[in-house]
C-alpha cells in the first residue's frame, strides 16, 4: 500500500503523527481486516523479533501484538517484569541497548511514559506504547478505526467520553481526535478533568482538522453524540483511589437514561474494555444493539498488525 514513510518511526503517544500518518495506518488496518475475514495470512514478520514488556495486566493488548506478529512467523517474547532485570538488576538505557541488539521491535506497557520514551530514544529499533498511566495510543487507533466503519469516517462526527476524564485512554482520544477531525466532548466531574496543558498542545491539529474538543461536567452535553464511550472509573496502579472515584462518578454512568439523552437512537456504545458493570456501564447498555464493543476490540489486532507492518516492513508487502 502506498503512503507516508513511517518505516522505523516508534508509537509513543501519537503526538508526532500526522493526520495523513494516522490515515495511512488506518487503511493498512482495513485492509488486513478484510484479509483475516478471508483467511490470507502471509509470513511477513518472518524471521523478525518483537519482546513484549509488561509492567501491568493485559488481555487485548498482549493478544493482538503476540498474535498479530506471531501468525505472520515472527517470533514475540513476553517478558513480565518478574522476568527481567529491568528496574531490579539493570538500569532502562543498559536493558535498551541490550533489548535493540536482540529484538526488531520492542512493545511496553507500564506505568511510566517516561520510561517507554526512553526505551524509543535508547535501543535503537521502533518502540511500541501498549500503555502507560498517561497514554495509551493503539488503543486510540482501534476507536478510531470503529468510529470510520460505524460512519464511513470519524471526521464532524460527535463523539463524548463519559466518566475518568484524565486517564490514559481520553488523553489518546482527545490527541487522535484533535488530529482526525472528529468532535469530542469529555463529560466529567471537574476534579477529573484532562490536564489544560493538554489543551495548548493540541491547538494547532485543531486549527488544521477543524475537530471541537470540549470538556464539561455537565451530563446533558451528550446530546446529539454519535458515540458514548466509557472506560473504568479505576485504573490499574490507581487502586487505593477506588471509594473517591465511586463518589465522585456514580453521576456519570452509561445508562439507558444518558443514552437517551442524546437524543440519538444511532448513538453507539463504546468501551476499551476490560469493564466494571454496573460501575461505569449498565448491563443493558453494554449488552444493548448499540454496542461496538467487540468490533473495538477485534480492531485493537488490525490496527496493532498495521503499525508493525508500516514501522518494521517495506510497502511492497502490505
Ligand atoms: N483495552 C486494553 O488495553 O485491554 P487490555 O488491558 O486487556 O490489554
Ligand atoms: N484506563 C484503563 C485502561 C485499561 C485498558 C487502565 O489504565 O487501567
Amino acid at each position: 500500500m502506498q503512503g507516508p514513510d513511517i518505516k522505523g518511526r516508534s508509537l509513543v503517544n501519537l503526538k508526532n503523527w500526522t493526520p495523513e500518518e494516522i490515515d495511512f495506518l488506518l487503511r493498512i488496518a482495513a485492509n488486513e481486516k478484510k484479509n483475516s475475514r478471508e483467511g490470507i495470512i502471509k509470513r511477513r514478520f518472518e524471521g523478525k523479533t518483537l519482546a513484549m514488556i509488561f509492567e501491568k495486566r493485559s488481555t487485548r493488548t498482549r493478544c493482538s501484538f503476540e498474535t498479530a506478529f506471531g501468525e505472520e512467523g515472527g517470533h514475540p517474547v513476553f517478558l513480565s517484569n518478574a522476568d527481567i532485570q529491568l528496574g531490579a538488576k539493570e538500569s532502562l538505557e543498559d536493558t535498551a541497548r541490550v533489548l535493540g541488539r536482540m529484538f526488531s521491535a520492542i512493545e511496553f506497557r507500564g506505568f511510566s511514559q517516561k520510561m517507554v520514551e526512553e526505551l524509543a530514544e535508547k535501543s535503537g529499533v521502533p518502540v511500541y506504547n501498549g500503555l502507560t498511566d498517561d497514554y495509551h495510543p493503539t488503543q486510540a487507533l482501534a476507536d478510531i478505526m470503529t468510529l470510520s466503519e460505524e460512519f464511513g469516517s470519524p471526521a464532524g462526527r460527535k463523539l463524548c467520553f463519559v466518566g475518568d476524564g484524565r486517564n490514559n485512554v481520553v488523553r489518546s482520544l482527545i490527541i487522535i481526535c484533535s488530529k482526525t477531525g472528529t468532535n469530542c466532548t469529555v463529560v466529567s466531574p471537574k476534579a477529573l478533568h484532562p490536564e489544560p496543558g493538554l489543551f495548548e498542545e493540541i491547538k494547532p491539529w485543531l486549527k488544521a482538522s477543524g475537530a471541537e474538543i470540549t470538556v464539561t461536567e455537565d451530563i446533558s452535553a451528550v446530546k446529539g453524540a454519535d458515540g458514548l464511550y466509557t472506560d473504568v472509573w479505576v485504573s490499574m496502579g490507581e487502586e487505593s483511589k477506588k471509594d473517591e472515584r465511586v463518589r465522585l462518578l456514580s453521576p456519570y454512568q452509561v445508562n439507558d437514561r444518558l443514552l437517551e439523552m442524546t437524543g440519538n437512537k444511532n448513538c453507539i456504545f463504546m468501551h476499551c474494555l476490560p469493564a466494571v458493570k454496573g460501575e461505569e456501564v449498565t448491563v443493558s447498555v453494554f449488552e444493548g444493539g448499540g454496542s461496538r464493543v467487540w468490533e473495538q476490540a477485534e480492531n485493537r489486532k488490525h490496527t496493532i498488525k498495521a503499525i508493525m507492518l508500516a514501522t518494521l516492513l517495506n510497502q511492497d508487502v502490505y
